[in-house]
């Protein structure tokens, strides 16, 4: 059989967020096959990146207060340990904001205007004034159109569930800071994606599943839109060659990155990359989940024919994992970090379960975790580790460790399972996972019924029990090496077992007689219960100390009242500053802001009986009950504010570098409160 080359991708992971086990699905199944294929003697390369730019990173790092370059190696480790420590083998794993990616994003971008692929045109955005930038979608909340659910993101309600574009929402308000957005004009560059639509109504049933390729010619019935691949600064990201300040839309160098650490993978292994990439000469898939099959089977096909580089061999699409039958929470604890889930339970039971429940289909599938454990309990622990532990404890013990022959039973039993060995490849090869464990769960339960129908533990016949046993442990290994692309560390203990090299696909056809074995040591133990309990409090304390840190993070950047009197500002006139209407304020009640680390909740009387309310970050400086009573300065005409914890109608002025240090500025005796300051 002639040796496949094969290349294989994940989708990249955002940098701005833990690998959780919905993310597994894809890594593991794309792991599953890979090893599969390099069992059976092909040759897969298993590439994947992390994904680095884009609005929501440049945010949260400024949240953290660190470089975006910072989040993103430390993302990078996190991410590629997680991986490690789940069994999951790339071959290279890079990240999108690299030199290499770089280039071919300018080297694509070259291509598309040579080819009058380009096209520009001025489009009306949100911004926020407050935070000086444009604001994605996501980085939009309002209240749903459809269904008046408040504060929803500006693409989607996760209420009713209906889509829109932000302008539609009621009440919008920017994500960061709460402020509401003002429509601003910004040309933007396209990419022409109708010059492709032939070409893609031809590529898309010949590339994707049945039931992709129907969802996505529904696009077809018109012209496909022009895409819009560049964005505004400040963006974390590649600039566009020949722009002022405008930078590649994040979806244009996140695909990238599955060629640029192509690249990078084939200078280290000394690879010819134009082979993967430039031309059909071998297979290249893609493994993604079905929310982004929109970049990946229209714009991602383009644009590399835009280029003049290969299109994938085939876009593999799966569903989304749910967790006990509901789609993942952070606040129930189902959205379980891959670290917490590795914090309490063996990466090989999930490995194990998944293969049990994946299939080639866009269906969605369940986690549940009561199946979980009674599923590898009764599996992977009943059947199948038990024959070992039966089978060579009691040749240990009584036969020196040595495997005689088979019985004749036996031996029958052992050429039906090689001769399963078509089936299961096939099942593995169609990405039919849950078939392919099935059919290895048949032989283990015949297996099984042989071991107890000649229950060697009662025999006398020495020499009977010995031949049994060797039977028994030669229908194990077999079962070992079919689950070897699913289960790699628990097949490696198995293979200590029966003292042999590293497994291959062939091994199966041989059957070991006359062979010695080691000491049985502990193949797999059974799931705890309390484990998985111990696992879901720990996801739910960690989800919640990160959103109440988010919290914490982004009113501590935005709600800054402090004037810093101590930078140079640049001069401004009298009349600017009759713009700003300072009043004497009397503060009549104050209280702490329990779930912001930094705010005071005021209400200030400005002397037209109508008390105002306001948010100053002052916590740190000033007990709430002190300031109750005191007069003070504020700006009265202050464009109001919506914040997370309610509306802000104006600013208290303080002066000082900020935290304990902060003085609130307050008038000579004398004053009264809604005198103008002048
Ligand atoms: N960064 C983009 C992909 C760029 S590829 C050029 C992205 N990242 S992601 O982190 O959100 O998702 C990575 C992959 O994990 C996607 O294929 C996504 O579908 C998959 N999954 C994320 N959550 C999932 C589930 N709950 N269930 C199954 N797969 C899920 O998208
Ligand atoms: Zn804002």
């Amino acid at each position: 059989m002639e040796q496949r080359k094969i290349l294989i991708t994940a989708a990249l992971p955002y940098a701005n967020g833990y690998i959780h086990l919905g993310h597994l699905v894809e890594y593991l199944q794309a792991d599953f096959w890979a090893r599969f294929q390099n069992l059976r003697g092909n040759d897969c390369a298993y590439i994947c990146a992390d994904d680095t730019h884009g609005t929501p990173i440049m945010v949260r790092a400024r949240e953290m207060g660190i470089t975006p370059e910072k989040l993103i190696a430390n993302s990078w480790e996190e991410h590629f340990k997680d991986f490690g420590d789940f069994q999951i083998q790339f071959s290279h794993y890079s990240s999108t904001n690299s030199d290499e990616n770089r280039k071919l994003c300018e080297e694509f971008y070259k291509h598309m205007k040579e080819k009058n692929h380009v096209s520009r045109k001025t489009i009306k955005q949100l911004y926020c004034n407050h935070d000086k930038m444009f604001l994605p979608d996501r980085f939009v909340k309002g209240t749903c159109p459809k269904c008046g659910s408040k504060d929803q993101y500006g693409d989607s309600c996760d209420v009713c569930s209906a889509t829109y574009s932000p302008a539609d929402l009621k009440d919008q308000h920017c994500a960061i800071c709460g402020s509401s957005p003002v429509d601003k004009d910004s040309e933007h560059i396209f990419f022409e994606l109708n010059h492709f639509k032939e070409y893609l109504q031809k590529w898309l049933p010949k590339h994707t599943s049945g039931e992709v390729k129907n969802k996505m010619l529904e696009w077809f019935n018109e012209d496909l839109r022009p895409w819009d691949i560049s964005r505004d600064e400040p963006y974390f990201g590649f600039a566009i060659p020949g722009e002022n300040k405008k930078y590649f839309y994040v979806w244009v160098d996140a695909p990238m990155g599955y060629v640029s650490s192509t690249l990078q993978w084939c200078q280290k292994t000394g690879r010819n990359f134009e082979d993967y990439w430039k031309s059909d000469k071998h297979e290249l898939y893609h493994f993604i989940g079905k929310d982004i099959v929109y970049f990946h089977t229209l714009f991602w096909p383009a644009l590399l024919k835009a280029a003049d580089f290969r299109t994938p061999t085939a876009v593999w699409v799966h569903g989304r994992l749910m967790i006990n039958g509901e789609k993942m929470s952070k606040s129930k604890g189902t959205m379980v970090p891959a670290r917490c889930y590795l914090n309490h339970l063996n990466p090989t039971y999930l490995r194990y379960y998944y293969a049990t429940k994946l299939n080639s289909s866009l269906d969605d599938f369940d986690l549940n975790f009561e199946d979980f454990t009674n599923r590898v309990n009764s599996d992977l622990i009943g059947k199948i580790t038990n024959l070992a532990s039966r089978g060579a404890q009691m040749l240990n013990k009584k036969f020196n460790s040595i495997m005689s022959e088979c019985d004749f039973d036996g031996l029958k039993l052992i050429h039906k399972f090689q001769r399963q060995c078509e089936v299961i490849e096939s099942y593995y090869e169609a990405r039919e996972f849950a078939k392919a464990t099935s059919e290895i769960r048949t032989l283990a339960d015949e297996a099984n019924r042989y071991f107890d129908e000649k229950a060697p533990w009662k025999s006398t016949d020495e020499a009977a029990t010995q031949k049994v046993l060797t039977s028994t442990l030669n229908m194990f290994r077999i079962l070992a090496i079919y689950l070897k692309p699913i289960l790699p560390v628990y097949s490696a203990e198995a293979e200590k077992l029966t003292q042999e090299k590293p497994w291959m696909w062939n091994d199966l056809q041989k059957i070991l007689t006359n062979h010695k074995i080691n000491a049985y040591q502990h193949l797999a133990s059974r799931i705890e219960t309390e484990k998985v309990k111990a696992m879901m409090d720990e996801s739910q304390k960690i989800n919640q100390e990160i959103s109440t840190q988010r919290a914490k993070s982004s009113t501590a950047s935005t709600a800054t009242v402090a004037v810093n009197a101590g930078g140079g500002t640049s001069e401004i006139e009298i009349d600017d500053f009759m713009k700003i209407d300072l009043r004497i304020a009397k503060i009549v009640n104050a209280e702490a802001v329990p779930e912001a680390d930094k705010l005071i909740k005021l209400q200030v009387d400005l002397g037209d009986g109508k008390p105002r309310q306001l948010f100053a970050g002052i916590k740190a400086a000033y007990k709430p009950e002190d300031l109750i009573g005191r007069l003070t300065v504020v700006v009265a005409n202050l464009k109001p504010r919506k914040m997370k914890f309610g509306m802000s109608e104006g600013m208290v002025l303080a002066a000082g570098p900020g935290g304990s240090e902060l003085f609130i500025l307050s008038p000579d005796q004398g004053a009264q409160p809604g005198q103008r300051v002048k």
